[in-house]
């Protein structure tokens, strides 16, 4: 099967994280999936951003100054309140920025609802994370109607097979394996605890492990135990190659160019 070539939170790399130009970007390179993060407001409105709450290293308010800790969490928030807020940009002198020095900025983008990006979006595939964890349980919707905001907007624009649920925490794939079994699930796993019979054991299909974590010997244990293995974040060209070459399924990065000139160099 074909690699599934995953663009980062859009095009991380190239252009403001998780934001429709990001999106754009990424389809017109020819990624296959779209890989984004989600959060509820106050008012329901599913919308995709990497942080539970405002990133200072991104945000910046109506007066145009930059957010500062503590920031309000996306789901202490109405929508008409976090269109408010620009996050085209980096924030210059940041640590953030350093990482990310060919970001393009696209001032005045605002954080869009998962809605937008299903409407502009009509071939490619998405995966969808959700942002939640047991450590913070204040800051978002709880696991089940948090799912099932998602399972929704999913189901209204009627890309169900064209999407994959993903998370760390795998209470929230639990509700989608039940409530929506049409929609894939996949398991992601950190550093620390890169264990593929933990997936299995839940009940995943899809491995996604942190890919500094991932070697021969687990992605061999995974592949026994019948997952799909799909790494995240493999922005490095070194790291592209090697990774490519243990043979996965699918690879996660800021820079799908990147990936891109790596599999026709390979001959791929
Ligand atoms: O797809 C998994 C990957 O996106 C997880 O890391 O922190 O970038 O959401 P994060
Ligand atoms: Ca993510």
């Amino acid at each position: 099967m074909a690699l599934d070539l995953q663009g980062h939170r859009g095009a991380r790399g190239l252009a403001p994280e998780n934001t429709l130009p990001a999106f754009e970007r990424a389809i017109a390179l020819g990624v296959t999936t779209l890989e984004l993060d989600v959060g509820v407001t106050r008012d329901g409105v599913v919308v995709i951003h990497h942080d539970r709450t405002l990133n200072p290293d991104l945000a910046r308010g109506p007066d145009g100054q930059w957010v500062r800790a503590p920031a309000p969490a996306i789901h202490s928030l109405s929508f008409a309140e976090l269109q408010r807020y620009d996050v085209g940009r980096l924030r210059p002198g940041s640590e953030y920025a350093a990482r990310f020095p060919h970001q393009q900025a696209v001032d005045g983008t605002r954080i869009p609802r998962l809605t937008d990006l299903f409407a502009m979006a009509e071939s490619v595939r998405f995966n969808i994370e959700t942002k939640i964890s047991p450590d913070a349980p204040h800051e978002t919707l709880a696991p089940e109607p948090f799912a099932r905001a998602l399972i929704a907007e999913v189901r209204k624009a009627g890309v169900e097979t064209r999407t994959t649920i993903q998370s760390f925490d795998f209470r929230t794939l639990k509700v989608v394996e039940r409530e929506a079994p049409e929609i894939a699930t996949a398991y992601l796993t950190s550093r620390r605890h890169p264990y593929p019979e933990k997936v299995h054991a839940a009940g995943g299909r899809i491995w996604s492990p942190d890919f500094t974590s991932l070697n021969t010997e687990n992605l061999a244990k995974a592949r026994s135990l019948g997952l799909k293995i799909i790494p995240w974040t493999v922005n490095e060209p070194g790291d592209i190659a090697r990774v490519l070459d243990l043979g996965v399924d699918g690879i996660i990065s800021d820079y799908p160019d990147r990936v891109l000139l790596a599999l026709k160099r390979g001959g791929r």
